[in-house]
């Protein structure tokens, strides 16, 4: 009995110490998991698992959250699970200054002022993409250091129109060039944990009625012309972001189009990133929750100033998605879908544990911005070789032209900068020269400022300006005019296009005055479009300088003075006139439309393709631009005179510098289908290379051509095809100066 007890109460003993044991063990267990970093804050965890189990952890109304904007460049990251805020900003030749939470004003930041880099169109005249990189690099680092998520940029829409009021924000008239040239751009701005934004998918390939006109063209000038740059930035570039355009394609709006975002986007090229909306391009609930919308950020809204709640909450992908969540209507994989793919944005970018430190305003972007302006000049005419210039015989220069003084990053629309500081042309020449020449100004002619859909007035008098202009050239040893466009409304500016094709403000009148009384006369055009030149024969050179940013008057005098040698090409042709060009040789319909339609009647013949099928001799051709010093092409030579679709083309010839100064080349390669079952462009580029040499250098030029590139898209078999027989391959020094042919054989 006694023994009994005993063993009764050890027992007992040892369930307490077992029960406290087991209590011991969860309390530990349950620290544990107090302790334990969530999956998706685990930067050691790959980034799909981390989204997904970040996506688990939210409820509707925060994933819905995620897909429009709290405030004018900004959306929502999710507070309670410590998931930050995405911020953007153009975009995308510098880091825009900050504008206010709610409005379009600027936010007065005094930290905000930026390296300006050139315009796209002088990136792409460099026909380099180590250039693309290196401007992408720079770019992504100011974007980094103000803490952006996202650089609304590049914009690799088509050059269709010389008018079109924002090709210069673009990479010209070829898919090839633009396609070589976006990828590097991406790949620079990502290394630098900020996502690429490429605009403006698709066809928003003019500015009137850019908000609502429907495009209509073919499947084969879609496929073949408007796309290809997108598709290299996404499949190539890895673009984590996209930006939908504002017009409509087949009465849908690209920002939520079914066949652009579902079927070409994300299901044929895979996008895993997140389709962002132009500002205020989404315009229906349904298709923007079904057609391949994520991320809804907004221009129509009074936001937070005038009313008592925000009006983002009235974003078709706000309230009015998550009401139809709700109720059933849209499926709950669709806004998993979107919540995904901005988490996505937000892990590669802000959750990325891999995110280097930015910088700004740096001398190392200073430099990059100078090297690719001095690379993307174009040196179009140089008779008699004026240039460089040879300072020794000028004592007396006149610098004649408002663009000589003018700050070109003020205005454009949304790629407006400010600027740290910006060499104007003027200075530039001053610096160069100054000290061994006397240097005047006169203005020449005059517009008004920058402003945003409006034309402002210039307070000056044309007569009074040309006549002053004129009276000064008539003592002087040489002109350099500085002319050409600006970022005025109907000028290069968003929102507006060119009204005409010649200069505006008088210019072609005061070139004409000016040749009169002085035959030197040096122009440098600052333009992103192509001009008509009345004078053109007159005037001895003509250089085309773009709009190069913080380094423009450095790079534009480092060229005149011969310390550069021009290495720059067109990346679009220059007509002689408007109707020249593909899209002004139909009627009204083609371009601009009729105000809700446009049809794109000459098809596939955009740029050269149009000028030498058509047999128009263009002004300045495409891939056109000369050097200081000469080339010599060598006789080229394939690796076998019968390829396979499959096969890659290995071409060969020397290249040797003929002349006296250090130069680059751009050879190029366009390729021909000599019996085709469709149209084909008489001339397609499909390879080029800079190749750099000293003078009287010779190198031996390899370039690789992968047949299948040359393919057409078959409307038909709906798919890229390439038909057997006879192709050539024009190597040459752009699209009409070709050095050789070169026959080779597809079976
Ligand atoms: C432009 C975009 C720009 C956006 C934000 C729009 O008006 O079309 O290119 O990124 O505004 O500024």
């Amino acid at each position: 009995m006694v023994i009994c007890l005993s063993n009764h109460l050890n027992q007992s003993k040892m369930i307490r110490t077992l029960v406290v044991l087991i209590l011991f063990f969860k309390a530990g267990l349950l620290l544990q998991a107090q302790n334990a970093v969530p999956v998706y804050l685990d930067p050691s965890k790959p980034l799909e698992q981390r989204v997904e189990n970040a996506l688990s952890l939210m409820t509707m109304e925060e994933k819905v959250a995620l897909c429009h904007a709290q405030s004018k460049f900004s959306s929502k990251g999710v507070p309670r699970l410590g998931i930050p805020e995405v911020w953007m900003s153009d975009g995308p030749h510098g880091v825009r200054e900050e504008i206010s939470w709610d409005s379009w004003g600027a936010a007065k930041f005094t930290n905000d002022s930026c390296t300006a880099f050139p315009a796209l169109t002088c990136l792409a005249a460099t026909f380099n993409p180590e250039m693309s990189l290196i401007y992408g690099k720079a770019i992504g680092e100011e974007a980094r250091y103000r803490n952006k998520e996202v650089l609304l940029g590049p914009g690799v829409n088509i050059y269709r129109s010389p008018l079109n009021g924002r090709n210069f924000e673009y990479m010209g008239e070829d898919p090839y060039l633009s396609s070589k040239m976006v990828v590097p751009y991406v790949h620079g701005v990502q290394q630098s944990g900020v996502a690429a934004c490429v605009k403006h998918f698709a066809l928003n390939n003019q500015e009137r009625w850019r908000d609502h006109i429907d495009v209509e063209l073919s499947d084969r000038a879609l496929y073949e012309i408007y796309l290809p740059a997108f598709k290299a930035a996404i499949t190539e570039g890895n673009a984590w972001a996209i930006m939908g355009s504002y017009n409509q394609l087949r009465g849908e709006h690209c920002c939520h189009n079914d066949l652009l975002l579902n079927k070409i986007l994300k299901t044929d090229w895979k996008f895993d990133g997140t389709v962002i909306t132009d500002w205020g391009g989404a315009h229906n609930d349904k298709q923007a929750a079904l057609n391949g919308l994520d991320l809804e950020m907004g221009t129509g809204t009074d936001g937070l100033t005038t009313s008592s709640q925000s009006s983002y909450d009235y974003y078709h992908l706000a309230n009015p998605f998550l009401k139809a969540l709700k109720a059933g209507e849209v499926s709950t994989d669709v806004l998993n879908d979107k919540a995904r793919r901005v988490l996505r944005l937000i892990f590669r970018t802000s959750m990325s544990p891999n995110r280097p430190w930015g910088s700004f305003g740096s001398p190392e972007h200073s430099k990059a911005a100078n090297q690719v302006a001095r690379e993307g000049i174009v040196l179009l005419k140089n008779d008699q070789q004026i240039l460089p210039v040879d300072i020794k015989l000028y004592k007396k220069i006149l610098v004649v032209g408002d663009n000589a003084t003018r700050r070109m990053t003020l205005g454009g629309g949304s790629s407006e900068l400010k600027t740290k500081y910006e060499v104007s042309p003027l200075q530039g020449i001053k610096n160069a020269f100054g000290a061994q020449a006397e240097i005047k100004y006169a203005m020449g002619y005059a517009a008004g400022s920058p402003a945003y859909g409006r034309e402002l007035p210039s307070k000056y008098n044309l007569d009074t300006l040309r006549n002053e202009a004129v009276r000064m050239a008539k003592g002087v040893d040489l002109v350099i005019y500085v002319g050409g466009l600006n970022k005025n409304y109907l000028q290069d500016c968003e929102g507006g296009d060119r009204t005409q094709y010649n200069l505006p403000f008088g210019q072609d009148k005061l070139l004409a005055e000016l040749l009169k009384v002085n035959k030197k006369v040096v122009v440098v055009l600052i333009s992103g479009n192509a001009i008509a030149m009345p004078w053109v024969s007159q005037v001895p050179a003509v250089l085309q300088a773009w709009y190069l940013g913080s380094e423009s008057g450095n790079a534009i005098a480092s060229v005149l003075s011969g310390e550069t040698n021009p290495s720059g090409k067109l990346p679009f042709s220059f007509g002689m006139k408007l109707t020249d060009y593909g899209a002004h040789s139909f009627d009204k319909l083609c371009f601009p439309g009729d105000s809700v339609k446009e049809v794109y009647k000459e098809d596939i013949l955009v740029g050269y393709r149009w000028f030498d099928t058509k047999n128009i001799v263009p002004r300045f051709s495409f891939g056109y631009g000369l050097s200081y010093t000469s080339f010599h092409y060598g006789k080229a030579s394939v690796d076998k005179p019968k390829y396979t679709k499959n096969d890659v083309v290995k071409l060969s010839f020397t290249l040797t510098n003929s002349g006296k100064r250090k130069g680059a080349e751009v050879v190029q390669l366009y390729v021909q289908e000599k019996t085709p079952s469709v149209i084909r462009p008489s001339k397609e580029l499909k390879g080029f290379s800079k190749i750099r040499l000293e003078a009287g250098e010779s190198k031996v030029v390899n370039l690789e051509l992968p047949v299948s590139q040359w393919a057409f898209y078959d409307e038909a078999g709906k798919q890229w095809k390439i038909n057997p027989g006879q192709y050539v391959i024009n190597l040459g020094a752009s699209s009409r100066d070709i050095k050789q042919q070169i026959p080779v054989t597809v079976e």
